[in-house]
C-alpha cells in the first residue's frame, strides 16, 4: 500500500488541464492506497487574491474533489490552512533549502518575471509544498508535468534533512500520467492551459456550460492541413485536441486518429465537444448538490481532524531532530 498526497490551489475555477493531469486520476487510487487530498489555500495567497472569491473557490474545490469521486470514507480531504503543521514544517524546510535553488525554480521565474513587489511567499512556495508532502510520509505524488520540478526539490530537501539531522522523512516519487500530463491552451497550443489565462477562450473550465465548451472547441487554434493526426511538434493544436479527446474517452490517440482519417477538423471538433460535455455532465450535477450541503463541512472537519493528528506527529519528530523546542524535565 502506498501513501498518496496531492494538492490543488483554489486560485480560480479548475480547468480540464487540472482534471486530466491530476483530479481524474485520484478516485482510482483510493482502492488500494492511503490517500490525502488537499486544498492548498496557503499556496494560493503567494499571489494577490480577492478575499471573498478565494473563500468561495476553497469550498468549490472541496465540492469538485468529491464530485469526481473522492470518497471521504477512504480518503482524507482537507484544507491546508486548517492544519497548522504545514506552515511550521515549511519553516523547518526553508531552513534546509538554499535561496539559490528556490530562485532557480521555473514557476518562481515565470511568476516573478518583470514584476515589482513579488512576495517572499512566492519564493518559499516549494518548501511549503515539500512540507505538505513530507508530513504524511508520502510515497507517491500524482501531478501533471508542470509540478515535476517541485517534486524533485521535495526529494532533495527530504534527503538533505535526513542526512543532516535524522533519517525520518520518506522520499516521495512523482506520478505523472502518460496521457494528459500537459494540456495546452486552446488559443496558444505551445503554452500550458492555465486557470489564470486572461483569454477565456483558451481554457475550458470544469464548470463551463455545454454551449461554452462547444464554442471554445470550435474556435481552438489548429492548422490549415485538415488532417487529424498526432504530431505535437508540427501540429501542436490538433495534437492537444487529440490528447483531450483521449483523456475524456479513454481511447488511445492512435485509435482516434484512425477514426477521423479522411474527415475534416469540423467533424472532429464537434465530436470532441460532445465527448467533453458528456464527461463533465455528471460531475457538474453532483457538484451543484454538494456545494450547498452541510455534509461538505462535516467532511472537511473530519479531514482536518485526521490530517492534524498525522501531521503533528511528524512535525514533533522533525522539531526534535532539529533540536528546537524544550527538553521536558517533568516527562
Ligand atoms: P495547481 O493548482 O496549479 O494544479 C493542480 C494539478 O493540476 C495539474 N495541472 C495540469 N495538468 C495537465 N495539464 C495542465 N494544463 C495542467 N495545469 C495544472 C498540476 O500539475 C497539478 O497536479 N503546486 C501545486 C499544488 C500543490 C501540490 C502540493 C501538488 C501544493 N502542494 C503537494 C502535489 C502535492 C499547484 O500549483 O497545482
Amino acid at each position: 500500500m502506498s501513501t498518496i498526497f496531492s494538492g490543488i490551489q483554489p486560485s480560480g475555477s479548475l480547468t480540464i488541464g487540472n482534471y486530466l493531469g491530476a483530479l481524474s486520476r485520484f478516485p482510482k487510487m483510493q482502492d488500494d492506497n492511503q490517500c490525502y487530498f488537499c486544498i492548498v489555500d496557503e499556496h494560493a495567497i503567494t499571489v494577490p487574491q480577492d478575499r471573498l472569491k478565494l473563500r468561495n473557490e476553497i469550498r468549490s474545490l472541496a465540492a469538485l474533489y468529491l464530485s469526481v469521486g473522492i470518497d471521504p470514507e477512504r480518503s482524507t480531504l482537507f484544507i491546508q490552512s486548517e492544519v497548522p503543521a504545514h506552515t511550521q514544517m515549511a519553516w523547518i524546510l526553508q531552513c534546509v533549502a538554499y535561496v539559490g535553488e528556490l530562485e532557480r525554480m521555473t514557476q518562481y521565474k515565470d511568476k516573478s518575471a518583470g514584476k515589482d513587489g513579488v512576495s517572499a511567499g512566492l519564493l518559499t512556495y516549494p518548501p511549503l509544498m515539500a512540507a505538505d508532502i513530507l508530513l504524511y510520509s508520502t510515497t507517491m505524488v500524482p501531478v501533471g508535468e508542470d509540478q515535476k520540478q517541485h517534486i524533485e526539490l521535495t526529494r532533495n530537501l527530504a534527503e538533505r534533512f535526513n542526512r543532516q539531522h535524522n533519517d525520518i522523512l520518506t522520499v516521495p516519487e512523482p506520478h505523472i500520467p502518460e496521457q494528459g500530463a500537459r494540456i495546452m491552451s486552446l488559443q496558444d497550443p505551445t503554452s500550458k492551459m492555465s486557470k489564470s489565462d486572461d483569454n477565456h477562450k483558451a481554457t475550458i473550465f470544469m464548470l463551463d456550460e455545454p454551449k461554452q465548451i462547444e464554442k471554445k472547441i470550435k474556435s481552438a487554434v489548429t492548422d490549415s492541413e485538415g488532417v487529424v493526426e498526432y504530431k505535437p511538434d508540427d501540429k501542436p493544436g490538433i495534437s492537444n485536441l487529440l490528447n483531450i479527446y483521449a483523456g475524456f474517452s479513454g481511447e488511445s490517440v492512435a485509435d482516434i486518429s484512425e477514426k477521423y482519417a479522411g474527415k475534416g477538423y469540423g467533424e472532429f471538433k464537434q465530436d470532441l465537444a460532445q465527448v467533453v460535455i458528456d464527461g463533465l455532465e455528471p460531475i457538474q450535477k453532483r457538484y451543484y448538490e454538494l456545494y450547498e450541503s452541510e455534509e461538505l463541512d462535516d467532511i472537511l472537519d473530519q479531514g482536518a481532524d485526521h490530517a492534524n493528528r498525522v501531521a503533528n506527529k511528524m512535525l514533533m519528530k522533525a522539531k526534535k531532530a532539529m533540536g528546537i523546542g524544550r527538553v521536558h524535565l517533568k516527562r
